[in-house]
C-alpha cells in the first residue's frame, strides 16, 4: 500500500505553547485513521498543522515522500490542490448557495476553467453526496446533515487524495451521523479517498476506523490498527473508551 503521509518527530503548537511532541506516524492510501483523545489534547492542532494553517514547531511532514515546506506559499497552494478539508462546523459561506460554495476551490485554483466543466464537476459532486436537487439553496436553508454533506462535496471537488475531517458528526443525531459515516466509506470504496478524522463518537469510530492515533498529555500514546486497541488492555485507552461510552449514553 502506498504511503500518503509520513510524520517524523513532529512537535506542534502555538507561539507560547508546545501542544504535542515526538509525533511519528504514517498514513497509507485508502486508510481511515481516527485521532482520539480528551478535549484540548491537540487533535485539531495536529490537523491544522498538517494542512498548513499553523507551522510545525519542529519535525517534518512528507506528502508522497516529498517533504512539505510549510513556509512556502507555492508549496501550500499545490498541497491544497491535493487535499480536502471538512472543517468543524462545515464552514460554508452563508451568502453563497451550495453550487457557489462547492465551486469555490475550482475558481481559486483553476480560474480559467470553462464554466461547462465547472458545472459538470460541481453537479457530479452534489449527486455523489445526494444534494443535486439543492444546488441553489443557501446553507441556512439546509439541515445539519445536509450541510455536512455539502461541505464534504466541497472537500472532494478537486479529487483529493486525502480528506481531513474535524469532528464531522458533531451536532448530528445518531442516524444522520451514521449516514455520514456510510458516505465516507462509500467515497473511499468508489474513489480510493484516504481520510484522517478527528472524532469522539464511539459508533463512528467503530464503523470507520482502520487505524487509531491516540493522544495523551502532549504525546502520542498509541498509533496502529484500531482493531488492536481494545485487546491492549491499556488503562488510559480503556478509561477513555469507558468515559466516552458513559458520556454518550447519558447524552442519549
Ligand atoms: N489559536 C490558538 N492559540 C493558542 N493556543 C491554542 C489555539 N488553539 C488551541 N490552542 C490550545 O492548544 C491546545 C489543544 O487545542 P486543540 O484545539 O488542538 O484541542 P482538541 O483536542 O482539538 O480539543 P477539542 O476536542 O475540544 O476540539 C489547548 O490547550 C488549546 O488551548
Ligand atoms: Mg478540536
Amino acid at each position: 500500500m502506498n504511503e500518503i503521509i509520513r510524520v517524523k518527530n513532529l512537535s506542534v503548537g502555538y507561539e507560547n505553547e508546545i501542544v504535542l511532541q515526538n509525533l511519528d506516524f504514517s498514513i497509507n492510501e485508502t486508510e481511515i485513521t481516527v485521532i482520539l483523545g480528551k478535549s484540548g489534547c491537540g487533535k485539531s492542532t495536529i490537523m491544522k498543522t498538517l494542512i498548513g494553517l499553523i507551522p510545525p514547531i519542529t519535525g517534518d511532514v512528507y506528502f508522497y515522500d516529498e517533504k512539505v515546506d510549510y513556509l512556502s506559499e507555492h508549496v501550500l497552494k499545490s498541497l491544497y490542490k491535493k487535499i480536502g478539508v471538512l472543517y468543524q462546523g462545515s464552514a460554508l459561506l452563508n451568502s453563497l448557495d451550495l453550487y457557489e460554495n462547492i465551486a469555490l476551490p475550482i475558481r481559486m485554483h483553476y480560474p480559467d476553467l470553462p464554466v461547462l466543466i465547472e458545472k459538470e464537476m460541481v453537479y457530479s459532486r452534489l449527486s455523489q453526496v445526494g444534494l443535486r436537487g439543492s444546488a441553489h439553496k443557501l446553507p441556512g436553508e439546509l439541515s445539519g446533515g445536509m450541510r455536512k454533506r455539502a461541505a464534504l462535496a466541497r472537500a472532494m471537488i478537486l479529487d483529493p487524495k486525502i480528506i481531513f475531517c474535524d469532528e464531522p458528526s458533531a451536532g448530528l443525531d445518531p442516524i444522520t451521523a451514521a449516514e455520514l459515516d456510510h458516505l465516507m466509506l462509500e467515497l473511499r470504496k468508489l474513489f480510493g479517498i484516504t481520510f484522517l478524522v478527528v472524532t469522539h463518537e464511539l459508533r463512528s469510530i467503530e464503523k470507520i476506523a482502520d487505524k487509531a492515533l491516540v493522544l495523551n498529555e502532549g504525546y502520542m500514546h498509541y498509533y496502529g490498527e484500531y482493531s488492536n486497541l481494545i485487546s491492549l488492555k491499556d488503562p488510559f485507552i480503556d478509561s477513555f473508551f469507558l468515559k466516552n461510552k458513559t458520556a454518550q449514553r447519558n447524552s442519549g
